[in-house]
């Protein structure tokens, strides 16, 4: 018996995976760097499926029918190279090596390179899902040739998540966008949970809703347009209490949030791609803060708040909904525009309705606001410049406006950081007005600078002799 697949790294993600694979009808070769995982998951999982167990990469590799098709699941960084350096010596040309981590699609684009130049398929593939996830029917981003595709799709298919019968995996394109995909997928899922972080706040420190009382606020907004597994477990998490104190688990929490690295990619990779992400940094930022302990507790006694007493509006919980509402849009229209962004910058053909549509069960963010994303991009001649000026989203965010800017100006009055509300609004704002303070920069960098400037009249670049008669000449272009 040879097996179609092998994983090796049978940590609890290439564990579930190797289960998920063997539920499906695949017959899975084992291997980890220490036999003993491997020997755990046989015993309790075994009766999963057809499993092979082997005890080195090249018992792995033999075991395998051809083209072979091996899945790493090690931690993201050197030990993916590590593994590739072991394996692909025991691979032959047209062989398709699979990293499921979450690396960063710069490495997946080097290693990429690499592999094809000895005839090898490398495939970096987003897996999102969590542990239950991998178990049960991830989200699946894989990129790589699409030759590769062709022979990996179908099982990557058949073990995704189903939404109405569809599945959620999708050929994403060339070398690192899968990876590419799966890092924005995380950036929206920062601020996602930020924003999600700050209705809390503002429920809780202003309006004194408690957390149990909270859980139930967000089971009802599940069942609204914000309807998402983010939202689902929060009212989950928000309603579970500490079993030694009987305290909201919330409060027992020590309140500074870890982050594996992939937000912060993101928000590296927008700044370079010049893509206006602010939403998701400062998702990104508020994490960082919140770490930062060693500054935060002086400052509770040494800063002033100043705070304004404000009398709530009776509508204050739906205000809440409103604004997380629409900064959540903003999250996914900032991380849609750096996803067209990317494709420019590496020749990626993103299909943004398929990305969309693989998102919208088995991933973290899914939720039921991706169907109609999906549907604002499926016409190709309709597609909108920004997922705001979707007609669907355009009345939605517009009816949210009013309450959005009470809670923002709230915050502030009470001294509430609501920094991805904030910073939302203010892109909302940004693309909306029809001139910005950009002209004043632009005239600034002329003056210091020479770095000249367009005029609203005329064609052409301009400088200003400043330091002369301040007339004006045409210049070369060096905005
Ligand atoms: C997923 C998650 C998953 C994980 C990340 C983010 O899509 O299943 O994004 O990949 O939770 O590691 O973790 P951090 O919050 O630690 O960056």
């Amino acid at each position: 018996m040879s097996a179609q697949i092998g994983v090796t790294g049978l940590a609890v993600m290439g564990a579930n995976l190797a289960r998920n694979l063997a539920r499906n009808g695949y017959t899975v070769a084992l291997h980890n760097r220490s036999i003993e995982k491997t020997d755990t998951l046989l015993e309790k999982h075994g009766g999963d499926g057809d499993f092979i167990r082997t005890e080195t990469l090249q018992e792995l590799v033999d075991s395998l029918e051809k083209p072979r098709r091996v899945l790493i699941m090690v931690k993201a960084g050197k030990p993916v190279d590590s593994v590739i350096d072991q394996l692909t010596p025991l691979l032959e040309p047209g062989d398709i090596v699979i990293d499921g981590g979450n690396s960063h699609y710069e490495d997946t684009r080097r290693r990429e390179a690499a592999l094809s130049q000895q005839d090898l398929h490398f495939v970096g593939v987003g897996v999102s899902g969590g542990e239950e996830g991998a178990l049960l029917g991830p989200s699946i981003m894989p990129g790589g040739s699409r030759e590769s595709y062709d022979s990996l799709g179908p099982m990557l298919e058949k073990i995704s998540a189903k939404y109405n019968g569809e599945p959620c995996c999708r050929w994403i394109g060339t070398d690192g966008a899968g990876h590419f995909v799966k890092m924005v997928h995380n950036g929206i899922e920062y601020a996602d949970m930020q924003v999600i972080g700050e209705a809390f706040d503002l429920l809780r420190s202003g309006a004194g809703i408690e957390p149990a009382e909270q859980a139930k606020i967000f089971t009802d907004w599940n069942s609204g347009t914000l309807s998402s597994f983010l939202i689902e477990i929060t009212a989950e998490v928000l309603g579970h209490v500490d079993g030694r104190t009987g305290k909201p688990f919330v409060d027992v929490v020590v309140d500074s949030a870890g982050q594996k690295g992939t937000g912060r990619w993101t928000v590296v990779s927008a700044l370079e791609l010049g893509s206006p992400t602010s939403g998701i940094a400062e998702s990104v930022f508020a994490r960082a803060l919140s770490s930062q302990k060693d500054q935060r507790v002086p400052a509770q006694e040494m800063l002033q708040g100043h705070e304004a007493a404000v009398e709530l509006p009776e509508s204050f919980v739906e205000d809440v909904r409103l604004a997380l509402y629409a900064s959540k849009l903003v999250s996914y229209a900032q991380g849609i525009d750096m996803l067209t962004a990317a494709a420019k910058e590496y020749g990626w053909d993103l299909k943004l309705d398929e990305i969309a549509s693989l998102w919208r069960a088995g991933c973290i963010i899914r939720a039921e606001l991706l169907d109609d994303i999906m549907k604002a991009y499926a016409v190709a001649d309709e597609r909108p410049a920004n997922l705001l000026l979707a007609p669907a989203f355009t009345e939605a965010i517009a009816g949210a406006v009013p309450a959005w800017r009470r809670v923002v100006s709230t915050a502030v009055q009470l001294g509430i950081p609501v920094p991805v509300f904030s910073a939302s609004l203010a892109y909302y704002d940004g693309l909306r007005r029809p001139r910005l303070p950009a002209a004043l920069t632009q005239g600034l960098r002329d003056l210091f600078g020479a770095h000249t400037y367009n005029r609203v009249d005329t064609e052409g670049t301009f400088h200003t002799l400043w330091g002369e008669d301040k007339s004006e000449i045409e210049a070369v272009d060096t905005h």
